[in-house]
């Protein structure tokens, strides 16, 4: 079997079918490499003392593990000095990174998750880290926040490594979604996957049911549909899964169809959901549309919408495409 690496994939992309400049090459190699790096990392463990707290809070009040800070130092350094970037914006930091004056800078700018699971790292459960790619504004000169508040759909690249019993890098670059597995012998990205696609329809769905008593009426309708099984409504049974790490959720997905929903609920009215527009829907959403899937916020497409700050939180409801309408379409029922 011939062997492609992710090398040789994103230099045929540039070559053959002009969709990757030089410069977004260079840059998804080296985030490929940083997670190279944190893959390493995730998989000492306790041996290599990652495990456990790091003591600290990020902006968003959610205390910080080891691994969070560790990863995000992993991307900050392998980035910075490449001349690919304007600047950086990351979950666990408050403001963004600009590229310090030292260093050549590009046109673009990259978004991460460095480490998306954190409560799975010390059980020995797959975690991941996801990112974001977009263009520097026409004529940017010193990068401000609102150079980073772009609709998901102007992102040029996308992806997520997932840190499991393999670790798999699953990336787009707006043509097609495409999975590369570490070889840790040759230290190299292999691709296993081309084209990935989801199903359109599913038995399978992903929601944290502890927080069923919060959900507004639209989730509670489509929820219990899917739980009166055969009998029910939808006339089949639905099986559940739930990770806790958005990224083996979606890679899951990914592989074999399902719906994933992290929805707003009553309790904080003002706050849309738990998850990040920026590091987390967005990237999530654009893998998802390019492997056939659709992902809302309930209301609209994720990818549409237009951030008006860098930590914003959105509802997310992504995955096989039928199943996305249909909860969407419960939401716009309710009016
Ligand atoms: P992070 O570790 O980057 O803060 O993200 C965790 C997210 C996401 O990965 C996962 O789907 C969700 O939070 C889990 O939430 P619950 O704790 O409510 O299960
Ligand atoms: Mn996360
Ligand atoms: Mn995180």
């Amino acid at each position: 079997m011939k062997r492609i690496s992710l090398t040789r994939y994103l230099i045929e992309e540039q070559r053959d079918n002009n969709s990757i400049p030089a410069e977004l090459r260079l840059l998804i190699e080296v985030v490929a490499r940083a997670c190279k790096t944190i893959s390493h990392s995730v998989s000492k463990g306790a041996l290599g003392d990652v495990l456990g707290a790091a003591g600290s809070e990020n902006v968003q009040g959610e205390i910080q593990k080891k691994l969070d800070i560790i990863s995000n130092e992993i991307l900050l350094e392998a980035n910075e000095w490449g001349g690919h970037l304007a600047a950086m914006a990351s979950e666990e930091m408050e403001n963004f990174h600009p590229i310090p004056n030292r260093y050549p800078k590009g046109e673009y700018m990259l978004l991460f998750d460095p480490l998306d699971g954190s409560s799975n790292i010390d059980v020995n459960v797959s975690i991941g880290t996801i990112f974001s790619v977009l263009k520097a504004p026409e004529g940017m000169k010193e990068p401000c926040e609102k150079d980073f508040l772009q609709p998901g759909s102007k992102q040029v690249a996308a992806g997520y490594a997932v840190y499991g019993p393999q670790t798999v890098l699953v990336l787009t670059t707006g043509n097609g979604v495409h999975a590369f597995t570490l070889d840790r012998e040759m230290g190299s990205w292999v691709m296993t996957q081309r084209d990935m696609k989801i199903p359109a329809d599913t038995a399978e769905y992903a929601i944290n049911a502890s927080n069923a008593r919060h959900w507004y009426p639209p989730v509670r309708r489509y929820i219990s549909e899917l739980e009166a099984g055969k009998t029910g409504p939808r006339g089949k049974n639905f099986n559940m899964r739930w990770i806790a790490s958005m990224v083996a959720d979606v890679h899951r997905i990914l592989n074999r169809g399902g719906i994933f929903m992290y929805p707003a609920d009553e309790r904080e009215p003002d706050k849309p959901g738990k998850l990040r527009l920026l590091y987390e829907a967005n990237p999530m959403s654009l893998l998802v549309e390019q492997a056939g899937g659709a992902a809302t916020n309930g209301e609209m497409r994720i990818l549409d919408i237009q951030p008006t700050k860098l930590h914003e939180r959105v509802a997310v409801f992504l995955g096989s495409k039928n199943e996305v309408e249909l909860v969407t379409r419960y939401h716009a029922a309710q009016g």
